[in-house]
């Protein structure tokens, strides 16, 4: 199955993942992307991407996006939820993080789980697909991110509860599990990143074929291991 024809909404398109998602897409179907830069979102509509403004902790902003989608885009049929952020911080070591806990949750995880409310009605209407980007850290905390691992491993049971909820719906859930990618979000971090563009072929393959698990070879690995062997995971993840 080639991607084509699909009426696709990306929050967070407007960088990294998201925004290289979006490009590989576009030429083939009509691509939303959401995002709270303006600077960010004038360069999408150059890049011929439809550019709404939201930030997804505002009620205001995803009732605005929700009914811009009911009017002027109800074909929508697919939803991918991949706006994100993580802060990297050691909970012993610093102690003024409360805004940060705020924020890494309201964005990976209630704004996220709030849009996809608001538009079910929208997808279960026809044939669609729910794309979560998750991480590995959803399933094997880091030491210094342990509330962005907990953001991600609550948005991969939100998944996994959704699929069982859609199961009689024609809807298809699918979760995304980019390794560590070499994006504005890990520009700080001196490890091995995949490269974006690496990352969307992967994606764009394993979608084309139905996968409803999308990652990498090594992040198959991960969750094997951890699966089998939890203190290895934690090993290998600090
Ligand atoms: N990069 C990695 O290594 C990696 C690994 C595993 C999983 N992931 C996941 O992949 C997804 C994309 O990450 P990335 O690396 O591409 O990050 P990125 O380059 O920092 O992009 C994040 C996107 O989210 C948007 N965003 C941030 N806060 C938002 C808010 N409050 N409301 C609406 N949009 C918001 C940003 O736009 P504005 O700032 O303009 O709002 C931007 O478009 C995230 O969910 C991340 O957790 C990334």
């Amino acid at each position: 199955m080639t991607i084509q024809n699909q009426s696709i909404l990306i929050t967070g398109g407007t960088s990294g993942i998201g925004k290289a998602l979006a490009l590989s897409l576009k030429d083939n179907n009509k691509v939303i992307v959401t995002g709270r830069s303006i600077e960010r979102l004038e360069e999408a509509q150059k890049n011929g991407l439809i550019p709404i403004k939201a930030d997804l902790t505002s009620r205001e902003d995803l009732d605005k996006l929700v009914m811009t989608i009911e009017q002027q885009y109800p074909e929508l049929n697919v939803l991918i939820n991949n706006a994100g952020i993580q802060f990297n911080y050691h909970m012993l070591e610093e102690t003024d993080t409360l805004q940060r806990i705020h924020n890494e949750i309201q964005i990976n995880l209630t704004g996220t789980i709030q849009l996809t409310q608001l538009l079910l009605p929208v997808l279960c209407a026809k044939p669609s697909q729910i794309l979560n980007v998750s991480s590995g850290l959803g399933a094997v905390p880091k030491t210094d991110g342990i509330v962005y691992s907990a953001s991600k491993a609550g948005l991969r049971n939100f998944t996994r509860g959704l699929r069982k909820i859609l199961k009689d719906q024609p809807v298809t859930v699918i979760e995304v599990i980019p390794p560590v990618t070499d994006t504005h979000m890990t520009s700080s971090r001196e490890e091995d990143k995949m490269p974006v563009e690496e990352l969307i072929a992967i994606i764009i393959k394993q979608w084309s074929k139905g996968k409803q698990l999308i990652a990498p070879r090594k992040i198959k690995l991960l969750l094997g291991i951890n699966r089998w062997w939890p203190g290895l995971a934690d090993r290998i993840i600090k």
